[in-house]
């Protein structure tokens, strides 16, 4: 039952109540035998139960604790993250969300990555496409102070190889309310990537609600039925909004992942009849 599942405070709760029922019930169905026997009875399977319930919370282990699975995929994620330190925060990518998509690039062989939005991400995957030797990522990157900072972390991991980050300022663009990457940004990425394996949309920052709609029109030419498309924060209106726009004006399929923190969404186009 989803409602009493383990390592949950409704779990706790209900089962210290059944206990303290069958206490009272024991103790109820026994007195009129003999009150001492009643109080016995009671005592003894209190201690039984208490000494049970020992025994399973320290051989059960809070599996189901979100914070405890972020935790351990933080750790599984330390020879793409560890070493330098990166600005892992609110702003990257969960770890949840990024295991299962450095996860993926792996098990299904994708090797050409455009990224919008650069970040922890972008130093992962270059990592991992390092460490697989051949792929290549282009990261488009709006903010120059940002775009600046992550050139010189790519620069110090010995990354500028595998990772092209391209610094694309907004520029207003038809449909976006706040715009989208300078256009070309993405006929650079246009010129250099061909097919593209994954399409990564995680920027511009979202501060309105088609902020991140442009990339699957603008990138449309590049993807076919074996791309992914991966949409971060969909449990958040604008993306939920980009997500439904999308869906109306292309044939998708969407793969749902109902344990992804913030809703990221895999994408699949379908082949036009
Ligand atoms: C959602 S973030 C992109 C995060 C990136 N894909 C990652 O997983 O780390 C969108 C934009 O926020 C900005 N940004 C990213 N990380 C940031 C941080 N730690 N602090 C401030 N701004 C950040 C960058 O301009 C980026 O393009």
């Amino acid at each position: 039952m989803p409602i009493l599942k383990y390592g949950s405070r409704n779990r706790l709760v209900f089962f210290l109540a059944l206990i303290a029922l069958s206490f009272v019930a024991l103790y109820l169905v026994t007195r009129p035998l003999a009150e001492r026997f009643a109080v016995v009875a009671a005592i003894a399977w209190a201690t039984l139960i208490i000494v049970y319930m020992m025994y399973r919370w320290r051989s059960i282990p809070p599996v189901y604790d979100p914070q405890l699975i972020e935790l351990r995929h933080l750790v599984e994620l330390q020879p793409l993250v560890g070493g330098a330190f990166l600005p892992f925060s609110g702003w990257a990518m969960s770890p949840n969300d990024l295991f299962r998509l450095v996860s993926t690039i792996q098990v299904e062989g994708y090797r050409t990555i455009v990224e919008c939005g650069s970040g922890v991400s972008t130093i992962a995957i270059g990592r991992l496409l390092r460490q697989l030797g051949s792929g290549h990522l282009y990261s488009l990157e709006e903010d120059k102070a940002w775009h600046d900072m992550m050139a010189a972390t790519l620069a110090a991991e010995g990354l500028t190889g595998v990772v092209t980050l391209i610094h694309a300022p907004l520029e207003p663009y038809p449909g976006a309310d706040a715009g989208w990457y300078a256009l070309e940004g993405a006929r650079q990425v246009q010129a250099g990537a061909g097919h593209i394996d994954l399409l990564l949309v995680d920027g511009p920052k979202s501060v309105a609600t088609y902020s991140r709609y442009p990339a699957l029109p603008e990138f449309t030419g590049q993807l076919d039925e074996n791309s992914l498309i991966v949409l971060d924060d969909t449990r958040r209106p604008n993306e939920s909004a980009v997500l439904e726009r999308w869906r109306a004006e292309f044939p998708l399929r969407i793969e749902d992942q109902p344990d992804s923190p913030r809703g990221q969404a895999y994408i699949r186009l379908l082949p036009r009849s």
